[in-house]
């Protein structure tokens, strides 16, 4: 199996970053094809947490290459702090490598997307701010900067000077805020290419030509299904497609050459930003499970939305984007509890809904209909392989792969890498 995609199969922060860590160990690359700053993927290697939200999460093994792909936005500010942060800690950097057809999000991106939020009142998305919207909005415009476009200065000056133009005539005229100085960012945006041009290359052929040489590539997805402009909860999600589609679009690769997708869940369900969540628990439990579960955004620091597993979603996520293996994570934060439910379908009026609707009226309207199974011990953090799970830990997997009919390739029982129990041995 050389080119693996993983995938979010709920609203994102399900523990992608780990299972990537954990897969990346026996992979040769490890390629972002979407999103930006706005993911924050955590990694945990021998007791010390790392934090990453633009360079992959293969970055902790040296000798792996580390592709940030032309799907992706690239703030070269973050990206700067990013190779600072980890060369501080020790972590080597030289095999990332940066697609030249990657679009920029620079500085007035971020502030449209801070500006329009507070526009939109109790309407907003409750986006990170980060700038992702207004970035991929440029590139649908065709007015995006890229990183090729820093090749050739004047010519970048001349393309900054042409959007910012118009941006700072948004920026003043509609939300009489300041505009920006187009010299100001070309000189902060060529200091940092200085930097990684050495990185900066065609990143589809490097890809292309790895999966030739029977190379073993892993295609990192950021945010999840729900959160895909086109298949999520829309207008509640991203600009860009964290689906596995998204994979080969976001990296120059063609479907055909894509081997496997693995869905990483969580046992439980969170989301954070706004719009309707139909297993959402805003009582104790909820705020049971945030506690133990540290379900605070990784960019932004937000309290994340808890409620129970809801498999209509996952259903729906190996449905889009064709997952044959699950990662189930953070199996060990529900440990403690009596009972745990799972929701299985929605009811919404007299019927009962199977599949995930289009429209967020009719979401709201459903209310789950739940399966409820005996809880597990709460030590579930030293287990060491899947048999040792206790009867009901695996009765509740079981119904996963039941409602889902998808095989669950791992079980993530803590944050640390040796954490995982494999259940399959094709990883
Ligand atoms: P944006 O991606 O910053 O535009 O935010 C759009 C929506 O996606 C908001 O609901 C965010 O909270 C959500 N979102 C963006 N990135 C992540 C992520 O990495 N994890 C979870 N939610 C995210």
């Amino acid at each position: 199996m050389s080119a693996t995609v993983i995938v979010g199969a709920q609203w994102g922060d399900e523990g992608k970053g780990k299972i990537t860590d954990y897969l990346a160990e026996k992979a040769d690359m490890v390629v972002r094809y979407q999103g930006g700053n706005n993911a924050g993927h955590t990694v945990v290697v021998k007791g010390h947490e790392y934090k990453l939200h633009l360079i992959p999460s293969g970055i902790f093994y040296p000798e792996k290459v580390c592709v940030i792909g032309n799907g992706v936005v690239l703030d070269l500010e973050v990206l700067d702090h990013e190779l600072d942060y980890l060369l501080d800690q020790g972590v080597k950097t030289f095999n990332l490598k940066v697609s030249d057809r990657a679009h920029l999000l620079l500085p007035y991106h971020r502030r449209l997307d801070e500006v329009d939020e507070e526009r939109k009142g109790k309407n907003r998305i409750g986006t990170t701010r980060r700038g992702i919207g207004p970035a991929y909005a440029d590139k649908a415009a065709r007015v995006g900067l890229r990183v090729c476009d820093l090749a050739d200065p004047p010519s970048f000056r001349e393309k900054l000077a042409a959007a910012l133009a118009e941006k700072n005539r948004i920026l003043e005229r509609v939300y009489g805020q300041p505009g920006f100085e187009a010299d100001e960012i070309a000189r902060e945006a060529e200091r940092v290419y200085a930097r990684i041009r050495p990185f900066v290359t065609d990143t589809s052929l490097v890809i292309n030509q790895a999966i030739d040489a029977g190379q073993k590539v892993l295609f990192e997805g950021a945010q999840g299904t729900l959160l895909d402009i086109d298949l999520g909860t829309y207008p509640y999600v991203t600009s860009s497609h964290p689906i596995a589609g998204g994979a080969c679009i976001g990296a120059g690769v063609g479907p055909t050459r894509i081997d496997r997708v693995v869905g990483v869940m969580k046992s439980y369900t969170t989301r954070v930003g706004d719009g309707p969540f139909p297993t959402e628990l805003s009582d104790d439990t909820g705020e049971w499970i945030r506690r133990r579960g540290a379900e605070y955004g990784t960019t932004t620091g937000r309290p994340r939305r808890c409620g129970w597993l809801d498999l209509v979603i996952v259903r729906y996520a190996v449905r889009t984007s064709g997952i044959g293996l699950l990662a189930v994570t953070r199996l060990d934060t529900l440990g403690g509890l009596d009972k745990v439910k799972v929701c299985t379908a929605y009811r919404r009026g007299n019927g009962t809904v199977t599949e995930f609707p289009a429209s967020l009226d009719e979401l709201a309207e459903c209310e789950p209909i739940y399966e409820e199974v005996d809880g597990w011990p709460e030590d579930l953090d030293r287990l060491t392989s899947f048999e040792q799970l206790p009867q009901s830990a695996r009765r509740y997997l079981s119904l996963v792969e039941d409602k889902t009919r998808t095989k669950i390739g791992l079980v993530s029982v803590g944050r640390e890498r040796t954490q995982t129990l494999a259940l399959t041995t094709t990883f």
